[in-house]
């Protein structure tokens, strides 16, 4: 037996669990200590009505043989799949019930998408950003090369024609710095795609989060991206539902390449191997399109921005330059003078007991910065800001 060497490659840990696993010694080592967490972005308010309601409906169904469900269509329920596509006519954009995926979350379809194309394409991943596209591409021995994302522009990288990539990650609103691509920045890279016959992988798992109306929530408002773009999304972030497992990929018909249509291998992937998401989960998610279930999810989104202007002014009020926290759940910050993004998080640790993200773990072009995240409750982010006025106002 010889084992994917690739993995020889890998940071030694996922990001979120390093972080865990620090927080674990810390607490370990100080048993009366009130840490409040702003690392992985999870949420903590519960779920809506809307969605408890259509969960308990579904249990009972499941409860008795005329309404027990056993698996899901590959793809996905039609009512699910009829209410995400109603979502997306909203903005204008038609799909196929066929173009789309329900799946368990955009972390495993942005994962698992790599299966469908060979290990010689050249990958291109801004740089800071999600961890999981990089791991992912490692984990399969591919070519990485990175877009630069920095202070200077933005935290938007944009396409050279100098830079030759097959397979191009993008992730609108930016995971971990807020930033949001506008339509003719979105424009440019559907063109350098459709151009050097790219892929672009749109991560929107934080669509929901965008307040300006003129910026694009999907990438399949701008012109020509179905021939050359993959959408993923999820619920977690829009309503909650980290803990219960839900997303969807659209991938549409005139995706093409070497006159195959993509669609039909991540079909087939799928099928192969996984079994769809449960039928509970399916009813829960078809309720956040409701109307009900809209304004409920506005509501706790507007929470966690309540939460996100809060930081927001206790940044201002300390003059520590950071940005996001607009059209994102995450701020994201410079950390003092001569400190590394790691040893910041060992200090707000200690000193603070505050946890955050160190921008180092996010790629190199995070050094230097520092994620914190909206997700927690009101009074513990004010909680946090208070302590973090003690120890960085300058
Ligand atoms: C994050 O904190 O970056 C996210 O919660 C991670 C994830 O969505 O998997």
């Amino acid at each position: 037996m010889k084992l994917n060497q690739n993995y020889a490659n890998l940071q030694e840990s996922y990001l979120f669990l390093t972080i865990a696993k620090k927080v674990a010694a810390y607490t370990e080592a100080h048993p009366d200590n009130h840490i409040i967490r702003m690392g992985i972005g999870d949420v903590t308010q519960p779920l809506v009505p809307a969605v408890i309601e259509a969960m308990h409906k579904a249990t009972d169904e499941m409860a008795h043989k005329e309404t027990f469900h056993g698996y899901s269509p590959d793809q996905g329920y039609d009512f699910l799949r009829e209410a995400i596509q109603g979502y997306y006519a909203k903005r204008g954009v038609a799909l196929k019930l066929s173009e789309i995926f329900v799946g368990d979350g955009a972390k495993s379809d942005v994962g698992n998408i790599v299966d469908i194309f060979a290990d010689d394409n050249t990958v291109l991943i801004p740089d800071p950003v999600y961890p999981v596209y990089v791991d992912t591409n490692v984990m399969s021995g591919r070519k990485v090369i990175y877009l630069d994302a920095n202070e200077q522009n933005g935290f938007l990288g944009m396409p050279d024609e100098n830079v030759k990539a097959d397979i191009i990650y993008l992730c609108s609103p930016n995971n971990p710095t807020g930033a949001v691509y506008n339509r003719a920045q979105l424009k440019a890279w559907v063109d350098y795609a459709l151009k050097n016959n790219a892929v672009i992988l749109f991560d929107a798992a934080y669509e929901s989060f965008i307040t300006h109306d003129d910026l694009p929530h999907s990438i399949f408002e701008i012109e020509g991206a179905k021939k050359c773009a993959i959408e993923f999304c999820s619920f977690s972030k829009t309503a909650g539902f980290t803990g219960v497992r839900c997303g969807y990929t659209v991938i549409c018909d005139e995706l093409v390449s070497d006159g195959t249509k993509v669609n039909t291998l991540w079909a087939r992937r799928q099928a192969t191997k996984f079994n769809g998401v449960n039928y509970i989960t399916q009813r829960a998610a078809e309720a956040v399109f409701t109307d009900e279930g809209q304004q409920q999810v506005k509501d706790v989104i507007n929470y966690y921005r309540a939460n996100a202007k809060v930081m927001v002014d206790a940044f201002k009020e300390m003059g520590v330059w950071f940005t996001g926290g607009e059209n994102s759940p995450y701020i994201w910050h410079k950390v003092p003078d001569g400190m590394t993004s790691w040893e910041f998080f060992d200090y707000l640790l200690n000193e603070a007991e505050v946890v955050g993200t160190p921008g180092s773990g996010f790629g190199k072009n995070g050094e230097g910065f520092f994620r914190l995240t909206a997700f927690g409750t009101l009074e513990k982010t004010q909680e946090a800001m208070e302590r973090l006025k003690k120890l960085l106002k300058k």
